[in-house]
């Protein structure tokens, strides 16, 4: 593995499918990952096994079809769930298994009643124990954004010498800014013993909004795997958006930090999940939002026109949106109005464009947005050609 590549481990199915209502079936599920093999991702995590028997059922299907990515299946650090996740991930090529513990000391205190050194313990066991299944384990420290560096390095040391093969650091409640985040993670790279041994992985939820922001400052500090979700769907305000930290890194080359995805695949990705969960995605969602590559306002259409990187910062083919739309309304301008109208069929003099441009705005005045139908209305009743 070259030192500049992130790895991308998608939890759509697990983190992402934790979304109120919105339960995917088997089939569903294993449609969604045959595409994510397909769009390059790295480890694909399927499920929670123990929760119950769809899930398990669930895991072992993908586990049998997918043919590049490492298939995960998450544990709590108790032996049964690991058992089960093992026997889960039995036809996977590549298995992991992804188990761990809170280590705040809120979790410490009210959820397991118990105290620093004890987690440790139960750390170190769930990690040997997951070894006895599968060569590559995945440790999780949940609410580690809340964790204090020192502790947390102390776990994360346990974890590595126990045999995790990956470090997940979960701000799993989202409070952590962008330069919190990134100063947690080169503490770990700096602090625990043996971390060279093991990846970093930022696990980052979006309560603040700031998921995609800490993922990114967490690769810069050294992380080498980011988890995510497509269309940042996920519990509460969702997860990291795998569609965002990939075109993040890609559009800036000097950070020298790239993926394995093939970012034409992003936007039929995101319709994909989209449908499949019912979940209607925002319409100013970044790259894959309906809006996305949608200019409205005069302006812009018209620096669009003249060069679409006057305020395109991505070619929308990169991430599968065939072109950028010209949206007409009220607020646009001749140059917008000439370029519809020769998209369907009509090229306007500079005379014969004055004429229709007052029809349309009387038009547009009284409608949000006019498409092609209005666009022939308009230039046929404004008489320009006789
Ligand atoms: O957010 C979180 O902490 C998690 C862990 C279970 C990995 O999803
Ligand atoms: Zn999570």
């Amino acid at each position: 593995m070259s030192d500049s590549n992130v790895k991308i481990f998608d939890t759509t199915l697990r983190d992402g499918e934790q979304v109120p209502g919105c339960k995917l079936n088997t089939d569903q599920k294993v449609i969604i990952a045959k595409q994510l093999d397909l769009l390059g991702v790295d480890v694909i995590e399927a499920g929670f096994p123990v929760s119950s028997p769809g899930d398990f059922k669930s895991v072992e299907a993908i586990s049998k079809i997918v043919k590049h990515a490492t298939v995960c299946g998450l544990t709590r650090s108790v032996e049964n769930d690991i058992k089960v996740a093992a026997q889960a991930l039995t036809y996977a090529k590549n298995a992991r298994i992804h188990t761990g513990i809170g280590t705040s000391d809120s979790h410490i205190k009210h959820k397991f009643k118990s105290n620093r050194d004890a987690i440790i313990e139960r750390a170190v066991s769930a990690v040997k124990y997951a070894k006895s299944f599968v060569e590559d384990v995945e440790f999780y420290a949940e609410d580690a954004g809340r964790t204090d560096n020192d502790y947390l390095a102390r776990v994360c040391e346990a974890a590595i010498k126990a045999g995790a093969t990956v470090l997940n650091i979960p701000d799993t409640t989202g409070y952590c800014l962008p330069s919190e985040y990134g100063a947690k993670i080169k503490y770990l790279k700096e602090n625990v013993k043996g971390i060279d041994k093991a990846i970093l992985s930022c696990h980052c939820h979006n309560d603040l909004g700031l998921a995609t922001a800490n993922s990114i400052e967490g690769v810069i500090n050294g992380a080498r795997q980011i988890e995510c979700t497509i269309n940042g769907i996920g519990e509460r305000a969702g997860n990291t958006a795998l569609e965002e930290v990939v075109m993040v890194l890609k559009q800036h080359p000097y950070l020298n930090l790239d993926t394995n995805i093939n970012t034409s695949m992003l936007y039929g990705m995101s319709q994909l999940v989209s449908d499949s969960m019912g979940i209607y995605t925002q319409p100013n969602k970044a790259i894959v939002g309906a809006n996305a590559f949608a200019h409205s306002s005069g302006i812009h259409q018209d620096g669009v026109i003249k060069n679409r990187e006057t305020y395109e910062i991505i070619d929308p083919k990169d991430v599968g949106v065939t072109e950028s739309a010209i949206v007409l309304t009220a607020r646009s301008g001749r140059a917008a109005l000439a370029y519809r109208a020769k998209h369907v069929g009509y090229e306007l003099t500079k005379i014969q464009l004055d004429e229709v441009y007052a029809n349309f705005l009387s038009f547009a005045d009284k409608k949000k947005e006019i498409n092609d139908n209005d666009i022939h209305q308009i230039i046929e009743t404004s008489n320009v050609y006789q």
